[in-house]
């Protein structure tokens, strides 16, 4: 009973983040699907254990009745998809080759727009006039927003002009322009009412706002780049012409729309658009490339929740204004508290951004930042986000000083502070909760022994119900036990059982690097690795001996001395050691592993030069893993490593329309057979 009343109260908690999440912040991060699920949940386990809820427990949400937002939600005749994305040239390129291969076509016409950064918006006319107006939701179900966008001035009520048809579906984005966000948060300022982090933010909040004014949802624009039902008798089968007939019916359309045939001229529109984003009076986050003839469309079709025949270009390097909400501590694997701080979510390079890390207190104080304050925030790809600067808040009663922590977040015990006042740590190690979810982490990740499935969420699960003490225990889980977890499938069970059986084959460096030693990273574990050969001739060195080693500082050597000569420490070795099997370097000999490597018995050309490894490097690889290189392209090649400055073959394979192999793939792949 007590496990049921716990898990009461955290999926209690959880609808209440994401309630706030929606109500607050206007920026939920599960579906509304996801949320009625949870609903669901509660409402069973409601009547199943009536005793364990409050009178006022009460959670409603259905289709047709008001969400969480209050607004009423309805099914788009039509699903709304989102789309795939790349970031690079050579990534684009393939999209560009996987089309042309598919339609057996070299010649085809694509209609390029400009990815604004807004929501998207479904408009439904019926015999031209607006009936309805609704949000992405989750794809299937929108919120109704009708009231509201009916103000919109740049939205039609009533469509105009000749052949205006019975029923229109009509998809376009809804977006706030950078000089209106100013101009309101200039108002916001004197008036003391809310500021507005970012475009993005506004839009979601003005166009949810219930009982609106003209004055404040007219600083909404829209843009319409699609549609959903539309009408086949126009004879239209262009998309660029079909958004010109909308045009002509009254919709605003984008004045960047243009039609290209060849990918260089896709990429100059790309370019030329990257170039003037910063005069542009709204937010884009990229371009949008999309197969312009419809029956060519539907040849393509969809895959997942995406369409086949179009995708986004997106910029990288993005920096986004936002605000700081609060600031929460966490605790690493060695102890060390990282404040991280919450912030008005934003989204950069397609990823929504909640929090930030603020990565020590001595960042805190460079950056002088306050609980309230406006920052930049920046992400570079796939890199984490980071304060680059913080703008501040006029309002001085909307901030407040970061406090310093003195108890651990986790565990509760009195926190040590370093002299310089920058780090401050928990020191009760693996007795602290917190600490040990990390180091379990670490251990089962890429830098350690690369466990898929096993994040950080089931990894906390296995630690709070006692299943998982230590490293060796993981050895030890059942697929009978991982099914009794929630959240985790029969399919998700299996695949974390075989993930655990493939990371029995281990290196030696990598098996070092997973301990997580303080100092032991990547780099000083094949140190040792080479030095040492043998995890025996490890256990007993000496520390005269590990300080002598080239490359190892006399405070790494002393770390790695103490840790392997603790007794429980070197109890867990020894039980890891007997569930492991540690080689010195290896390429898995097992056959089923060598078969489906990418390269089993492929013909592969290279072209252009790397940055990490040598060309000789590439060919010893794939010789390796039984694949064969070629000096020249030719209709039996299977691929094409693509490096930095490529020649005449990389033009040649165009011809042929071959899988293209990037430096980053083709290093991901070679790290599961070889020691790198
Ligand atoms: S087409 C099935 N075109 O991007 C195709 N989307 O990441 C669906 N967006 O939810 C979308 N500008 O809100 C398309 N020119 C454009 C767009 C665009 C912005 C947004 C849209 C969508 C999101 C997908």
């Amino acid at each position: 009973m007590m496990f049921i009343k716990n898990y009461i109260l955290r999926l209690k908690e959880r609808m209440r983040y994401h309630e706030y999440l929606y109500h607050s912040l206007g920026s939920p991060i599960i579906s509304d699907c996801r949320y009625d699920f949870l609903i669901e949940k509660l409402n069973y386990l409601k009547k199943k254990y009536k005793h364990l809820f409050a009178e006022e427990d009460f959670f409603v949400s259905s289709v047709g009745a008001p969400g969480i937002a209050g607004l009423k939600r309805y099914k788009h005749i039509t699903p709304m998809l989102s789309l795939n994305h790349v970031f690079d040239t050579n990534s684009y390129l393939n999209f560009d080759r996987k089309i042309k291969r598919f339609l057996k076509e070299i010649r085809i016409a694509f209609c390029c727009e400009l990815k604004i950064d807004g929501l998207a918006l479904n408009l439904i006319y019926k015999k031209g006039i607006l009936i309805r107006a609704m949000t992405r939701g989750d794809g299937i179900i929108g919120e109704d927003v009708t009231n509201n966008v009916r103000m919109i001035s740049s939205i039609p009520n009533k469509l105009h002009g000749i052949n205006v048809p019975r029923k229109l579906e009509v998809r376009g984005e809804i977006f706030m322009l950078k000089s209106n966000l100013m101009r309101l948060n200039s108002e916001a300022i004197n008036n003391h009412t809310k500021i507005f982090s970012n475009t993005r933010n506004a839009s979601s909040g003005l166009l949810r706002q219930k009982c609106s004014k003209t004055t404040i949802i007219n600083n909404l624009t829209f843009c319409c780049y699609g549609y959903g039902y539309y009408p086949r008798y126009t004879n239209i089968f262009s998309h660029y012409h079909r958004l010109l007939q909308l045009h002509r019916w009254g919709l605003p359309i984008s004045g960047y729309n243009s039609i290209f045939y060849s990918y260089s001229d896709v990429l100059h529109f790309f370019e030329k658009i990257k170039n003037v984003r910063q005069f542009l009076d709204f937010d884009i986050d990229g371009i949008v490339v999309k197969v312009d003839s419809v029956i060519l469309q539907s040849k393509l079709g969809y895959m997942n929740t995406a369409p086949r025949w179009a995708i986004a270009i997106k910029f990288i390097d993005q920096e986004k204004i936002s605000k700081i909400l609060n600031v929460i501590y966490q605790v690493g694997r060695t102890g060390v508290i990282t404040p991280v701080a919450i912030i008005d979510p934003v989204r950069i390079s397609g990823v929504t951004i909640g929090k930030v890390s603020l990565y020590n207190f001595g960042e805190i104080k460079r950056l002088g930042v306050r609980i309230g304050d406006f920052i930049k925030v920046k992400r570079s790809g796939d890199v984490i986000p980071k304060i680059i600067s913080v703008i501040g808040n006029c309002c001085s009663d909307d901030v407040s000083q970061i406090e310093f922590p003195r108890l651990c977040p986790v565990c509760k015990s009195v926190l040590k502070v370093d002299d310089e006042f920058v780090k401050v740590r928990c020191m009760q190690g693996l007795k602290c909760s917190g600490q040990l979810k990390r180091m379990l982490y670490y251990f089962c990740s890429k830098d350690g022994l690369n466990i898929c499935g096993l994040g950080f969420k089931i990894i906390s699960k296995l630690v709070d119900k006692n299943y998982i003490k230590n490293f060796s225990d993981f050895f030890s889980l059942t697929y009978k036990l991982l099914i009794s977890l929630d959240d985790i499938g029969k399919k998700t069970a299996i695949n974390i059982i075989s993930a655990i059986n493939r990371s029995r084959d281990i290196t030696f460096s990598k098996f070092l690097c997973s301990l997580g030693i303080c100092e032991v990273g990547f780099v000083k574990s094949k140190i040792i690795a080479q030095h040492f050969r043998s995890l025996d001739n490890l256990m007993n060195s000496t520390l005269q001996e590990l300080c002598l080693l080239k490359g190892i500082g006399l405070s790494t050597a002393h770390h790695l001395f103490n840790f392997i000569n603790k007794k429980v420490n070197r109890e867990i070795i020894f039980s890891l050691s007997k569930n492991l099997n540690i080689s010195l370097s290896y390429i898995r000999s097992d056959e089923i592993v060598r078969r489906s490597n990418l390269f089993f018995k492929k013909k592969v050309v290279i072209s252009g030069s790397f940055n990490k490894f040598s060309r000789t490097k590439v060919i010893y690889w794939i010789n390796k893993l039984e694949g064969r290189v070629m000096s020249n392209v030719s209709k039996n090649t299977d691929y094409i490593i693509l490096g930095k400055n490529p020649g005449h073959k990389f033009v040649k394979s165009k011809e042929f329309n071959l899988k293209v192999i990037l430096e980053q793939e083709l290093l991901d792949t070679i790290k599961k057979f070889f020691e790198l």
